[in-house]
């Protein structure tokens, strides 16, 4: 009987995540035959064949793999699929179990082989451009990088060659990405040989990006601002009424990142929460999980790309307020002389001479003088959703320079 190919690009879609593809949900609990006791593996996870059996097909974590069932009597794998140590059978329909047992049967590929091949051959890459170009880049953007959702896809096909090669060829669980299975395993080895080639997110971009999501998130990501508070804001503090702004990092944390410990131990921005200080350095993992523990809950509201742009900022990009501007008087410790020619020509094509151009904004000469702490973050990071540079990259004396000739600017219009 003939192979239904689409039949096998789905099962191979199944086999990387069924439940995101079938629309069926994991049970609760771990996979009872899953070996690995207290490892990182979460309940769900432990569900997905791959989990067990590999992105090569040859078993993982102490599994078993499946390359001995290809060619095999597709109803004998779904047999196994239903037996005691997969309980698969009233977890999904029967056409999805037959589905993963034509993707077992006649769509593994030799993942190894076909990367090793590839990398002998050392051919011209270059030439896929043209393919990945009219293919892929209308949904990832001609660098990799457009989705939000996911790595920019360079780095995943570094760091995950066997994995990427299983999408290219089956497509990605519950989502349209077009599978290339009927255009060889070697046109997708090659085609996984060029996205290597695609850059990886540059460490300031995501940082800068971070720092304006920690400003506001909801401005920055385009997003509709919350309309409930945020379930950690103190229900007494000042702006409890004031949704939108209780869900802004800043707001809990601090324009100096010191929380409690720093210029907003009182005052309307006080909420009496610890400042991010302490995790400057951290393992940009641990805070990404931070994000998303039962005190913050952003994964429910940004995507994994942004939780890891705020972790970023959070170890890598936060600035020592304290020692450059003056705690007691908040008078930047710079020269505001030596940054006249800058002022001029960087910030006042947006904001004028005076400091008073953008209408909507105060005089930045009292933005300066009243909050330090929020210009110099500004000027180091850009405002969120506008075009204002981002002067991070530059000496750091430079931008507390900046800093003081804004707060020589008048203050008034
Ligand atoms: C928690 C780990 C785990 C998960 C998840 C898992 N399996 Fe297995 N699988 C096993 C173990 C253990 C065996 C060996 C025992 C057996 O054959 O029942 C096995 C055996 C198999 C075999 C037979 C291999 C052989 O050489 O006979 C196939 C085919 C298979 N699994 C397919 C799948 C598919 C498809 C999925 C996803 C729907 C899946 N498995 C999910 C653990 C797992
Ligand atoms: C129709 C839109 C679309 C097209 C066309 C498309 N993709 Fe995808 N791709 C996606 C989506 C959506 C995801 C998964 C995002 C997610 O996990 O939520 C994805 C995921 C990926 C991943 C996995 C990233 C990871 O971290 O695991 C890679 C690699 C990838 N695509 C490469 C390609 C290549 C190469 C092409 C061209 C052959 C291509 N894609 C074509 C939409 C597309
Ligand atoms: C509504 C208030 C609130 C908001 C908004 C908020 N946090 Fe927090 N955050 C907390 C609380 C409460 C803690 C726990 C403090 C403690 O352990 O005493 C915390 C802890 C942290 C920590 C760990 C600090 C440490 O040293 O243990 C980090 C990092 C962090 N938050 C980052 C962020 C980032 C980034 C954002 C914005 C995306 C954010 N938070 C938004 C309330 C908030
Ligand atoms: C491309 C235009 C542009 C340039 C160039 C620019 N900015 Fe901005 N800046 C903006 C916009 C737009 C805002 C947001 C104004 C608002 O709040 O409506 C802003 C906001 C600010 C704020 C915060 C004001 C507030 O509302 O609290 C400060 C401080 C600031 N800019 C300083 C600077 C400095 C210093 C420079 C030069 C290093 C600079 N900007 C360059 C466009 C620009």
């Amino acid at each position: 009987m003939a192979v239904d190919e689409g039949s096998v690009v789905r099962g191979g879609r199944l086999y990387d995540n069924w439940s995101i593809e079938s629309k069926n949900r994991p049970p609760n609990g771990p996979h009872p035959a899953f070996k690995v006791k207290g490892s990182a593996v979460s309940a769900a996870d432990s569900w997905r064949c791959s989990t067990c059996h590999g992105w090569d097909y040859k078993g993982n974590l102490g599994h078993v793999g499946i390359r001995n069932r290809q060619g095999s009597d597709p109803a004998a794998i779904v047999a196994v699929l239903k037996n005691d140590s997969h309980r698969y059978g009233g977890l999904m329909s029967e056409a999805n179990l037959l589905d993963l047992a034509n993707f077992v049967s006649h769509g593994q590929v030799d993942t190894q082989k076909l990367i090793e091949a590839e990398r002998r051959a050392k051919a011209n890459v270059s030439s896929y451009e043209q393919f990945y170009g009219t293919i892929c880049a209308a949904c990832h953007g001609s660098d990799g990088s457009r989705l939000r959702d996911v790595a920019p896809i360079g780095d995943a096909a570094r760091q995950r060659p066997h994995e990427v090669l299983h999408n290219l060829i089956n497509g990605h669980s519950g989502d349209v990405m077009p599978p290339l299975s009927a255009l060889g395993g070697d046109f997708a080895a090659r085609m996984l040989a060029y996205v290597q080639t695609l850059p990886s997110r540059s460490m300031a971009v995501s940082i800068t990006h971070g720092a304006r999501m920690y400003d506001n998130w909801q401005v920055e990501t385009g997003g509709r601002p919350q309309s409930l508070p945020h379930p950690a804001y103190p229900p007494t503090a000042y702006f409890a009424n004031d949704a939108a702004m209780t869900w802004r990092c800043k707001e809990c944390h601090g324009w100096d990142y010191a929380g409690k410990q720093g210029q907003y131990a009182t005052g309307h921005h006080a909420t009496g929460i610890k400042g991010i200080r302490d995790m400057a350095g951290a393992d940009p993992a641990r805070i990404v999980a931070i994000l998303r523990d039962g005190t913050h809950r952003f994964d429910a509201v940004l995507k994994s790309r942004d939780l890891l742009d705020l972790a970023n900022f959070v170890s890598s990009g936060q600035i020592d307020m304290n020692a450059v501007i003056d705690s007691k008087n908040g008078r930047a410790r710079g020269d505001a002389k030596r940054a006249g020619a800058h002022y001029r020509t960087i910030c006042a094509t947006c904001h004028g001479a005076d400091g008073q151009r953008i209408i909507t904004a105060p005089p930045l000469g009292r933005v300066a003088r009243t909050n330090p702490w929020e210009s110099l973050h500004k000027i180091a990071n850009g405002h969120p959703n506008e075009n204002m540079p981002a002067l991070r990259n530059l000496d750091q004396q430079l931008l507390v320079d900046i800093l003081s000739h804004l707060q020589a600017l008048p203050e008034t219009r």
